[in-house]
């Protein structure tokens, strides 16, 4: 074959074939227009395949070098912009090893040995996943931080925290705040999790059964830093499972439904606190809109998108999902088509995490250092929704329990206390003392302290509850962790 043959990818396979692919199906077989976006992983996967051949006297030391040279000026084209992509070639590997053929001759076409595009792509998808989800888990990080700053100013802010979406009881801000983070915690252990599975070695799997040459493969997998926190080297130890199996990328987009999901609940927050019935917070006006007809809106777009792009998210979770689902062993070209879904569940996943640190600990003034811009609190509006609703009620029931009631027999005295408050249009706390004491004859003046939002946020200063000195404690559990 000469070197200029590769330039049609029918040419790639050979003599066998009698007719030429349609244009059609040539548009519907090809990935190149999407797989492209793997071209530095196919070339850091061919170079380390390249140095272990050499190294095991498959190749010569000099067809090494040139396919070296030959990757440095591929890579140097695709940086400039200058590489021709081709849908003649089908994919990003066919691509690259034919310009590589072009570059160096006969050492390009050495290149393969040993090697199919069933094990090369497997390890390409590993590889770019590998480090987008270290971009994750850092975009995690700058998250949760923005999260604990806004936290910390805000120990002290009550608003009413809710089931059912009715008031129930009264909640620090902040503690509210760090529920979030404790969730995306989880989202970034999951994540670490995931790259573990995610950081193995296919290639050496060959087409399917593994192959003839002697390939050391632990060589590629260190080389690759396909490696556990010993060093030792990571390697798919069946070729049929190594071709084949994409459950780490399924995880992934697991993980990262689950991640976009968290996201999405707290977009509902943010969008229910910013309408005008709540008024507990304000986002800046550069992640909002207008209205085309209505002068005085200002929409919460970027929450509203948020959510709505975790549906698009979870969609891609079952599309690969199910992918999977008839596949036989080995290698299909049905997994040709994972690679759609988890570009854009990574790329939606970055830029939901990038822009919700943002909009929540605001973006550093370039003079100051400082962080402004972020979600700015009103913490008078949240104070005067907590005191709606009887949010203290739970507490004046373990006040009586204090003074030797049974629990249910509490509970019931201040159901009727709450019947006299709403009759009176009044709170609890403001019903006089004589009033009160005419449910239970044991009540005293101090009920006042626990009737009050204060008194009976600091009254739940148990582990994990949201008494502003559990919350300072979680606050510095966090910034450790975060550090
Ligand atoms: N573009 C293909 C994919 O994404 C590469 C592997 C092709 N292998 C094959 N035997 N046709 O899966």
């Amino acid at each position: 074959m000469s070197t200029n043959q590769l330039d049609k990818k029918s040419e790639a396979w050979s003599a066998l074939f009698s007719e030429p692919m349609s244009e059609l199906v040539k548009r519907y077989t090809a990935s190149v227009f999407f797989d492209k976006r793997l071209w530095l992983a196919d070339i850091t996967g061919s170079l380390a395949h390249a140095e272990m051949l050499a190294a095991q006297g498959i190749i010569g030391a000099d067809d090494r070098a040139s396919i070296e040279r030959g990757m440095a000026q591929i890579r140097s084209e695709i940086e400039a912009g200058s590489f021709e992509w081709k849908l003649d070639l089908e994919d990003v590997h066919l691509n690259i090893e034919a310009r590589l053929t072009q570059l160096v001759g006969d050492a390009g076409k050495r290149l393969h040995t040993g090697r199919s595009r069933n094990d090369q792509v497997a390890t390409d998808v590993r590889l770019w996943l590998r480090s987008e989800i270290d971009l994750i888990s850092d975009l995690l990080v700058e998250l949760q931080t923005a999260l604990v700053d806004v936290a910390e100013q805000n120990v002290e802010v009550i608003l009413p925290g809710f089931t059912h979406l009715q008031v129930a009881q009264p909640v620090s801000f902040a503690h509210h705040l760090l529920a979030y983070v404790e969730m995306f915690a989880r989202d970034a252990e999951r994540m670490n999790d995931v790259r573990r599975r995610t950081n193995r070695l296919p290639l050496g799997s060959a087409a399917l059964a593994g192959t003839t040459y002697p390939l050391d493969r632990e060589r590629v997998a260190v080389t690759l830093g396909m490696v556990d926190e010993q060093g030792h080297p990571q390697v798919c130890q069946n070729s049929l499972d190594g071709v084949s199996d994409r459950d780490f990328a399924i995880e992934f987009t697991a993980a990262a439904s689950l991640c976009m999901v968290h996201i999405s609940r707290f977009s509902e927050e943010l969008i229910l606190w910013m309408s005008q019935n709540f008024g507990f917070v304000k986002i800046a006006d550069r992640f909002t809109t207008g209205s085309s007809i209505m002068p005085q809106k200002k929409n919460p777009d970027v929450p509203e998108l948020a959510r709505g792009k975790t549906g698009r998210v979870v969609g891609h979770l079952m599309g690969l999902i199910t992918l999977m689902k008839g596949q036989p062993l080995a290698y299909n070209k049905d997994n040709q088509e994972d690679k759609e879904p988890l570009f854009d569940t990574v790329d939606t996943l970055k830029d939901t995490l990038r822009i919700f640190a943002e909009m929540v600990g605001g973006q550093p003034n370039p003079a100051t250092g400082q962080k402004e811009g972020g979600i700015t609190v009103n913490a008078i509006a949240m104070e005067e929704a907590a005191k709606k609703g009887y949010a203290t009620a739970t507490d004046l029931a373990d006040y009586l329990v204090k003074k030797g009631l049974p629990f249910r027999d509490a509970h019931e005295t201040v159901a009727h206390a709450v019947k006299a408050a709403t009759s009176h249009a009044c709170d609890l706390s403001e019903l006089p003392l004589t009033v009160l004491q005419g449910f239970n004859a044991s009540i005293e003046k101090d009920v006042y302290e626990c009737l009050s939002l204060r008194g009976s946020l600091n009254a739940r200063n148990t582990l994990g509850g949201t008494a502003p000195a559990q919350v300072l404690s979680q606050i510095a559990r966090h910034r450790v962790r975060l550090a």
